[in-house]
């Protein structure tokens, strides 16, 4: 409906995003990258609602899709912005203003001279880091093993953040309360099984 559009989606703003005039409260801030159909923030927003989240998504479809999931009843605590996430993140939301980060799938562009478009690049991490409060949570799930690999290596490598896993690279989620996106059903389906990762802001 139109009127939930304008409830959840947010105007760009102009300069840093006020989390408190956004929800009305000061709540722990959880940021989806790539919210895709909406499967996360309709699911898991419910089961943590003292926590914001606040989810970007750059395709138009994919907003109308997320919309379709939402009610303003069940998610008070959720916002979406229609907008490309790249290292400039750190001019939109506040230093040290984040709990939680979660990508999940976010597209491989397997061939070489493509992976200068995947999202997880040296400059967007160290942009991350500055948003992110101490401790904050990085949670990346891919079903694609190479770019699992690039993430690990390059977070391993990002002096601001340490793996919280055994393993750089897991089989299983590490949120108790996983809820699987539509991305992760269909590449399971298909035979491709997803990678978890996990890691804080120091
Ligand atoms: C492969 S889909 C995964 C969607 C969802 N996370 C899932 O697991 O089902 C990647 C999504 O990220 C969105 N996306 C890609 N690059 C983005 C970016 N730089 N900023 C925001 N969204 C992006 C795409 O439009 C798409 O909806």
């Amino acid at each position: 409906m139109l009127e939930d559009r304008d409830y959840f989606v947010l105007e760009s703003p102009e300069g840093f995003l006020d989390p408190e005039s956004v929800f009305g409260n000061r709540a722990p801030l959880h940021v989806e990258i790539g919210s895709g159909k909406g499967e996360f923030l309709s699911g898991y927003a419910p089961l943590h609602p003292d926590w914001n989240f606040l989810g970007f998504e750059l395709a138009e479809k994919r907003i109308r899709n997320i919309l379709k999931k939402l009610s303003p009843q069940k998610h008070p605590n959720v916002r979406l912005l229609r907008l490309k996430v790249d290292a400039g993140i750190a001019e939109l939301l506040p230093p040290v203003s984040v709990r939680s980060v979660y990508i999940q799938h976010p597209d491989p562009w397997p061939k070489r001279r493509h992976h200068k478009r995947r999202l997880v690049q040296p400059d967007f991490l160290a942009a991350l880091a500055t948003v992110m409060e101490p401790e904050a949570q990085l949670h990346i799930s891919t079903d694609h093993e190479e770019y699992a690999h690039w993430i690990g290596g390059l977070l391993s490598r990002q002096p601001e953040f340490i793996s919280l896993q055994p393993e750089l690279i897991q089989s299983a989620p590490s949120l108790q309360d996983h809820v699987s996106t539509w991305y992760e059903v269909e590449q399971r389906r298909q035979g491709f099984e997803p990678h978890y990762l996990l890691f804080q802001r120091i």
